[in-house]
């Protein structure tokens, strides 16, 4: 069987990885193990791009020589790859043997068969698009019509690439095959593009030793760095040496790229080669929007470049989350945010408020709550049976599906929100049923049915969170005590955990980031100041004041002593769509037995503290008579997190 073939772009090594190169990557990487996860056999490339004027340019000035300095950027991409559990099959470098055998070869078939001629090329060149300009395309300002830069100027003999030649067999390919260029509006712009006609290319430089040399030519000239790139596809198949072998994994099913790359590049230039090679087109093209970063590209001269382990490796730190995982986070970040059809804007908070949403209070804590609940009225054992009620059942395998789906139109955003609608259906379930009064009120076995129903919610969920966070999906599997990840096919049975299976203990994944506290609210060091009068209107506070507390209805999961203290509980409070541990001094009044099950009224924005080494996530309200503490809860019964005002 054919395999499915999938390929990023080859990075330019003259800069780090980034979150640009890291989307793409990762999105790529999603896709491979999405399609792995369906059985299929996956042979996924990435790789680096090593010829380019720009990357000899770069290792001069830091004055290396080149094939050093290529070597090490090349390590360095791919330790960042690893590091962001990338699973590629093959990282393919241009300055390889191999390819230079391929590039070559090319040139040499193309230049035979009249597709590559001698002229002369007197126009504009960027050196940080690496891409030709002619004359009639340039403003006055001699600045690149695609990034800005200044263009060099060039008039020097060169060989081009009858590019014109294959425009009317391109359109008509486009044409016929909505899905060969992705999402739609990159097609539409490919179209746009090729409106004013496809002219010839040059496809050779002057003037540079760094390169593959253009075969028999004494001038001294090498092979234009996109001609010699596009090859590394056709080189990691090994096309040159298998005759016709190479199509057990030839066309590329999959090429994912930035938006930028794609109509001057991919989807013309590349599609006339390879048929004026004869070689069959790849089924699709996909261009992703750019991350922009306060509304600018990035740029180094603007500083807003991230790398991304360093993103990781902070939230990690401020977190408590391991790294691993604070890594997946990056990764569910870049996919549930990805710009599909336009640009997105990354940024810090934005990550920090997915973490904490969908990770810490979605995600993780209803795997933390299921198993804490399994172990505590079931001692972690799968109770006879259990079934998944109809509804629910039925709600998970459409989500499944859809999300599957999503994931094959290369719509990250989409498939994953359609995987967390099975992390909602399930909290709103437990806040119906209430597995924990169930329990209370001796209903066991409708409480095991209950929690059962989130259990295959979580198998379900660690095989839908695969290709986006591989290694949490791992760990969800181990605390379900399952040996792998479950494949996607089981993602469309219901009641597959069998009773008596037994539960690994609960380990939270994502640890609650803390709000840290920003620059206006950090004490800095200053001389004392002399106390202001207190005047009557200090004691007010405006209603706007009052609207920052944010004040919600919970209801007590648990409730336990502190040890070593007279007063303090720590109780662990619904809040509705999440739960929160809040360290009370109550314990003069209240026994933690009185507490479970009852309503209370929570300051739920108050900064954490920790108590005797356990972080308080919140205050219970209270009315302090003679030093101990009554509860306040409302009148009647409401729904959890709802709003005081
Ligand atoms: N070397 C060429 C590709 C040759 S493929 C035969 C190249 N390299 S690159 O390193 O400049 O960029 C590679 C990819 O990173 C492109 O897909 C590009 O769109 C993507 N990104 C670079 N910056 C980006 C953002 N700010 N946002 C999203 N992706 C962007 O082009």
């Amino acid at each position: 069987m054919k395999r499915y073939y999938i390929t990023t772009p080859i990075y330019y090594v003259n800069s780090v990885p980034h979150i640009g190169t890291a989307l793409t990557t990762i999105v790529a990487d999603a896709c491979a193990r999405f399609q792995k996860r369906r059985g299929l056999e996956v042979y996924f490339l990435t790789g680096t791009d090593e010829n380019a004027p720009k990357v000899h340019r770069v290792a001069q000035e830091k004055g290396i020589p080149t094939q050093q300095f290529v070597d090490q950027m090349a390590e360095e991409f791919e330790r960042t790859w690893r590091a962001l559990h990338i699973e590629y099959d093959v990282f393919i470098r241009t300055t390889e043997e191999r390819h230079k055998r391929t590039a070559t070869e090319v040139f040499r078939r193309l230049r035979e068969q009249g597709d590559i001629y001698e002229g002369r090329y007197e126009g504009w060149y960027c050196v940080s698009c690496e891409t030709f300009f002619a004359l009639n395309k340039v403003s006055e300002e001699r600045t690149c019509p695609d990034c800005g830069k200044p263009l060099e100027y060039r008039d020097e003999p060169c060989y081009y690439f009858r590019l014109s030649a294959y425009e009317d067999r391109l359109r008509q390919h486009i044409l016929n095959n909505p899905h060969f260029i992705e999402p739609e509006v990159r097609r539409n712009e490919t179209l746009g593009f090729m409106a004013e006609g496809l002219q010839d290319v040059a496809v050779s430089r002057s003037g540079t030793d760094w390169g593959i040399p253009v075969p028999d030519d004494t001038s001294g000239a090498v092979i234009y760095v996109w001609f010699d790139a596009l090859l590394n596809y056709l080189t990691a198949t090994d096309w040159l040496n298998r005759g016709e072998a190479y199509l057990d994994t030839w066309p590329p099913d999959l090429q994912l790229m930035g938006k930028d790359i794609l109509p001057r590049f991919h989807a013309t230039i590349w599609p006339a080669m390879l048929m004026a090679l004869g070689v069959p087109l790849p089924e699709r093209l996909y261009g992703h929007g750019w991350w922009i970063v306060n509304k600018q590209k990035m740029s180094k001269s603007l500083g807003n470049v991230y790398a991304p382990l360093e993103v990781a490796q902070s939230l990690s730190e401020s977190a408590g989350c391991e790294l691993p995982y604070a890594v997946d986070a990056f990764r569910y970040y870049m996919l549930r945010e990805m710009p599909t059809d336009s640009d997105a804007e990354f940024s810090l908070q934005g990550f920090e408020t997915r973490y904490n949403g969908d990770l810490a209070n979605d995600l993780g804590n209803l795997v933390h709550r299921t198993l804490s609940m399994m172990h505590r009225y079931f001692g972690g054992r799968v109770p006879d049976g259990a079934r998944v009620d109809d509804t629910l059942a039925h709600l998970f395998v459409q989500q499944a599906t859809r999300t599957a789906e999503a994931y094959e139109a290369v719509d990250f955003p989409r498939g994953l929100t359609e995987a967390w609608a099975i992390i909602s259906a399930v909290n709103r379930y437990y806040d119906e049923q209430a597995p924990w009064s169930l329990h209370k009120q001796g209903q066991t076995e409708r409480a095991g049915q209950v929690l059962y129903a989130g259990l295959e919610a979580i198998r379900i969920l660690s095989a839908l969170i695969e290709p986006a966070m591989p290694q949490v999906a791992r760990e969800i599997a181990r605390q379900l005590n399952l040996e792998t990840v479950p494949d996607w096919s089981t993602t469309s049975q219901i009641s597959v955990i069998p009773a008596g299976h037994t539960l690994q203990e609960p380990k939270p994944i994502f640890p609650r980031l803390q709000t840290k506290p920003s620059a206006q609210t950090t004490p800095k060091p200053a001389e004392p100041q002399p106390t202001p009068k207190p005047t009557s209107s200090d004691n007010l506070i405006t209603i706007d004041e009052f609207k920052r507390l944010k004040i919600r209805v919970g209801t007590v999961r648990s409730a336990e002593p502190i040890p070593n203290t007279n007063k303090l509980l720590k109780l662990t409070v619904d809040l509705g769509n999440e739960t929160r541990t809040i360290v009370a001094g109550i314990a003069e009044t209240y026994q933690p037995s009185d507490l479970v099950g009852r309503q209370v009224v929570v300051l739920a924005n108050l900064q954490p503290a920790t108590l005797r080494g356990v972080v308080s996530e919140g205050m219970l309200l209270a009315v302090d008579v003679a030093g101990k503490a009554i509860l306040l809860s409302p009148e009647q019964s409401v729904l959890d997190g709802t709003t005081v005002r």
